[in-house]
């Protein structure tokens, strides 16, 4: 059995990420983020794209020198084809094709989506890997999705948000409140201080398994100006209650719908990915989910949860091991579902 290196890219948004793989084990994950965004609060495609074009080179020989792998060992170039920015999504493909002609070696596209969830199968020493069926959370600035993970490559999207990601309801509460971007985790430490139930917010109606969070940022946002106006120092003086009451509102909103997939499907092994991962408070509530209702959770390392090539390289390496590889007609797709 010989040993796979694969060589895996990630641009799809404003992180530029290279990583090297040893089979299933990460041997480099190399992220550069790109800073030009916070001034704006939030992502600005174009700049996003420019970054890319000057960090991807960067980055990729950082990755092979803290592998220590030259690139002639390469056994295959793995990148991300999408969902994502189409000027950023760009940058890693043609980079990824390119390398791919010029080592003679075979290219494979990654989803993504898949790519987040399929991070969970990288080995770590102490993770124990979920087995199939399991249902998987995926929460970040871009995507909050509930998947039904049959196998590898088999899986079926159970819900999905139908306006913004959660990630962006946590950062776009915190703009309101005057915290720089991205404001999740600020919110996330005060919200620690504070009392959850101070003020309640409503929680939308949405049916089956799906999101929404555009209604909360919206009666976050009133709430706010009402108050203000009685008080100009509303934010300052309830900072931690307002953000331990708006983390306790969407900690509630995911776990309500989990439970409702845990019940539809009886499957109660949960994956979570995506950068609202990191959260305190729904990193509690699984882990009480485990004690009360016997759930089993999977909680990647931090450096998996957020965008990162490793996952995409993981990914490469079980296409790799099917010799499912792609060839260099193919393009990049800004919509990618799973
Ligand atoms: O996965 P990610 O790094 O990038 C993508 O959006 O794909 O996720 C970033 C998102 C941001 O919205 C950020 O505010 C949020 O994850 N985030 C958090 C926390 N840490 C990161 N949100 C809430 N609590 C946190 N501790
Ligand atoms: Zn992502």
């Amino acid at each position: 059995n010989k040993t796979i290196y694969i060589l895996a890219i990630e641009s799809s948004c404003d992180d530029t990420s290279a990583a090297v793989m040893c089979n299933n084990k990460t041997l480099s994950n190399i992220v550069a983020t790109q800073k030009i965004h916070e001034e704006y609060g939030g992502v600005v495609p174009e700049l996003a794209s420019r970054a890319h074009q000057q960090n991807i080179v960067p980055v990729v020989h950082q990755a092979l020198a803290k592998a220590n792998i030259d690139k002639k060992q390469l056994s295959a170039i793995a990148f991300t084809r999408g969902p994502g920015l189409m000027g950023s999504l760009l940058v890693g493909t043609s980079f990824a094709k390119s390398l791919a002609l010029g080592l003679n070696i075979p290219l494979i596209e990654v989803n993504h989506m898949q790519a987040h969830i399929l991070s969970h199968f990288i080995e770590e020493d102490n993770y124990k890997t979920p087995s199939f069926p399991f249902l998987a959370l995926t929460i970040s600035g871009g995507h909050t999705q509930i998947v039904l993970v049959k196998n590898y490559f088999d899986m079926e999207v159970l819900g999905e948000s139908l306006d913004d990601a959660v990630g962006e309801a946590y950062d776009k509460s915190a703009k309101i409140l005057g915290l720089p971007y991205p404001g999740g985790p600020l919110v996330d430490q005060y919200a620690q201080l504070g009392n959850a139930k101070a003020f309640p917010f409503p929680k939308p109606k949405v049916d089956g398994l799906n999101f929404s969070f555009s209604g909360l940022k919206t009666s976050i946002l009133y709430f706010i100006q009402r108050e203000t106006k009685k008080n100009p120092n509303f934010i300052t003086e309830n900072r931690n209650d307002i953000c331990a009451s708006i983390q306790y509102t969407i900690v509630n909103i995911l776990m309500d719908k989990l439970k409702k997939a845990v019940k539809q499907t009886g499957i109660k092994q949960i994956a979570i990915g995506g950068g609202v991962s990191a959260n305190s408070g729904i990193r509690l509530a699984l882990t009480e989910a485990e004690s009360n209702w016997g759930w089993t959770t999977y909680i990647p390392k931090f450096e998996y949860c957020t965008d990162n090539a490793a996952m995409i390289g993981i990914v490469g390496y079980l296409k790799y091991k099917e010799q499912d590889f792609s060839d260099q007609h193919i393009t990049a797709k800004a919509r990618y579902v799973i």
